[in-house]
């Protein structure tokens, strides 16, 4: 506990820290009040920042509150980061934690309506290949890797064995049960850097769910032709749509790049397929899905 904490005190820089479990708030709170500004603690849960459910009860928090209380106002997208965040993901629901932070940044909504909020953060080393999965590779390409590459700049900070972050227990047990260890050996601290582009062309935050829907449905079915995905939405000019954007006639869904399936969303914009009702229905399902 705290070693994040520490290790940015000690480069000192100005800390705001959330913790979201009461016993380990005393022990901050000193530290807090020994160091002369540097650090503010603050009762909160990262992970339940803005639910989009339930109600707000202490730690969860609305992200208005977290940045005004940092101090931290909006800039814009292009902008450099406004603040640094760093932290662990919890091992739990991790892959729903990334969809859900990945659809807050093509929507700009929650933190990332301050800016191209900088996320550096352990994530497991599986999830890491996922992330940096290459077009046609069968397990590591699917629809989280497009949104990620194209959504964001992926550097691999640090890797740290899984034994570095096992505790002992009063019990003598492992702080980790042995049902939660993961067939790889590593945590990988991974900086997620907003790209400056996103939003050029037709992508925009009020369509990006769309988009985002899209390219989920397309890589549900990795097997799937681009081009029976594209037919099944009654567009009638495919081949010429693919053959103008350069993209082969019998790709599959999952050889298909990420800058690829913007431009694609770029061309259907085109289109009539966008303006059916449906489309919006289903994408509002989707995103009520991964709420958390
Ligand atoms: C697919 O990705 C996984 C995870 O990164 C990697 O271990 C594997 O070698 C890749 N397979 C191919 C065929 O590139
Ligand atoms: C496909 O057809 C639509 C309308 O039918 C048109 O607006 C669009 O420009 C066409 N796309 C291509 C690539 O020809």
């Amino acid at each position: 506990p705290g070693v994040l904490t520490r290790t940015l005190l000690n480069a000192g820089v100005r800390v705001v820290a959330l913790e979201s479990n009461p016993a380990f708030l005393p022990n901050l709170q000193s530290l807090e009040n020994s160091l002369d500004g540097q650090l503010k603690v603050i009762y909160g849960d990262f992970y339940r920042l803005d639910p989009l459910t339930g109600t707000l009860k202490p730690p969860a928090m609305r992200s208005e509150k977290l940045f005004e209380t940092m101090g931290v106002e909006a800039v814009p997208w292009r902008a450099d980061s406004p603040v640094k965040i760093f932290g662990i993901f919890p091992q739990s629901k991790e892959r729903l934690r990334l969809w859900r932070h990945l659809l807050a940044l093509y929507e700009c909504s929650s933190i990332y309506r301050y800016g191209r909020v900088e996320l550096n953060i352990f994530i497991s080393e599986k999830e890491y290949k996922v992330l940096t999965g290459k077009p046609g590779n069968a397990s590591a390409y699917q629809a989280i890797t497009v949104l990620c590459q194209l959504g964001c700049e992926i550097e691999l900070l640090h890797m740290e064995p899984w034994s570095s972050f096992l505790t002992n227990l009063k019990n003598g047990g492992l702080a980790i049960p042995k049902s939660m260890r993961l067939p790889n050996d590593h945590l990988c601290l991974v900086r997620l850097t907003p790209q400056q582009n996103l939003f050029t062309g037709g992508l925009t935050p009020t369509n990006s769910p769309i988009f985002t829907f899209m390219v989920k449905q397309y890589l549900a079915k990795p097997k799937s032709r681009l081009i029976d995905r594209l037919n099944s939405w009654s567009l009638d000019n495919s081949s010429q749509l693919l053959r103008e954007l350069e993209i082969p006639e019998n790709a599959q869904t999952r050889n298909v790049y990420p800058e690829d399936y913007k431009r694609l969303f770029e061309a259907l914009q085109n289109s009539n397929v966008f303006t059916e009702t449906w489309w919006h229905d289903e994408v509002f399902e989707n995103i009520r899905n991964i709420n958390l």
